[in-house]
């Protein structure tokens, strides 16, 4: 630590940061299901991509699984999680008879909407996103197999040929860097002139003002903290707006436990935010734990209120509490 009482760390804390509305209605639903039905309540794919979050939820007495078919027994109820899933998922459920709770963000839901909308006005969709990500897979699967064409860079955007340019329209993941998309879909407005947008922005409210944080706290900045997971779409793209927007470092971080404290100067500056599925008591880790280095005054970043809150369904709002 600095001798000179006027230096020391200063630590960026970005707001808003962390938990979203979607993430905080899919955790509900599993701890509702749990309190209504009894354990075990299954949960197909990590709830949300955050290991913390999905051991906690465990140690309740969630099951996590991959597909349905690793499920045993019908007479518990399963929660598909909050990045939506293919249409063929609540059919085998239906056709098994499950009770199945559909914890899917409601604007992962919009784009759904927004993607079988373009369909409806015979148009091919384009869907721009990362391949493999449960959300890509889940809005590709909304429609019939080659109905919805990937979209990942620019370079994809040069190699597509549609079979009637005139005739498309696109939607994008709800997760994706603001200013990377917007360079793809002007290339692609660029070759299709007649491309038709969705009604309403496909990349999410958390998102867009996670990114603006970060961007705010960039400049200047020694080493920038995004606690997430390696598997959270959202958190990689902080790390990402955090260098281009001017920060030294970026680093992705689990927790307080993979700091990398020699890359921190102990009169620099240090910032941090967290992605849309990790929560808060991560980032007090990584705070206690950089408090317990350095001498260190804490500013904060601020560039959005967010309000957002988006209810359960009504069959587990219904839940009598039972009394402690
Ligand atoms: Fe929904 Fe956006 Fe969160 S789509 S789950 S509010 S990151």
């Amino acid at each position: 630590p600095s001798a000179s009482p006027s230096a020391g760390l200063t630590i960026r804390l970005c707001e808003p940061r962390g938990f979203c509305a979607g993430v905080e209605r899919a955790i509900q639903i599993v701890v509702l299901a749990l309190k209504k039905h009894g354990a075990p309540v299954y949960v197909r794919h990590e709830i949300v991509h955050n290991r913390y979050v999905v051991d906690g939820l465990r140690d309740m007495g969630a099951i996590f699984v991959k597909e349905l078919d690793e499920i045993p027994d019908d007479g518990q109820p399963v929660v598909f999680s909050a990045h939506g899933v293919p249409k063929s998922v609540p059919a085998k459920a239906e056709a098994r008879d499950m009770l199945y709770l559909d914890a899917t963000c409601p604007l992962v839901s919009k784009v759904h909407k927004q993607a079988l909308r373009h369909m409806r006005h015979g148009r091919h969709v384009i869907l721009v996103g990362h391949k493999g990500h449960p959300e890509v897979v889940g809005t590709m699967g909304q429609l019939p197999e080659g109905a919805v064409t990937l979209i990942e860079s620019e370079e994809d955007v040069a190699a597509f040929t549609p079979d009637d340019p005139a005739a498309l329209g696109f939607v994008t993941q709800t997760t994706l860097s603001v200013d990377d998309t917007a360079g793809v879909i002007g290339a692609l407005e660029a070759k299709f002139p007649e491309l038709q947008a969705p009604a309403s922005e496909s990349i999410c409210y958390a998102t867009t003002n996670r990114q603006e944080a970060v961007k705010a706290a960039s400049p200047g900045t020694d080493l920038f903290l995004i606690v997430g997971a390696p598997n959270s779409s959202n958190s990689k793209r902080l790390v990402e707006v955090a260098l281009k927007a001017g920060a030294r470092q970026a680093v992705l971080v689990e927790g307080a436990g993979e700091i990398p404290f020699d890359a921190i100067p102990a009169d620099g500056c240090v910032a941090i935010s967290a992605g849309a599925s990790a929560p808060e008591v991560l980032v007090n880790g990584v705070i206690d734990a950089l408090r317990s280095r350095f001498e260190a005054k804490l500013e904060l970043v601020q560039t959005a209120e967010e309000n957002e809150l988006f209810p359960v369904m009504r069959s587990l709002r219904e839940t009598p509490l039972t009394k402690a």
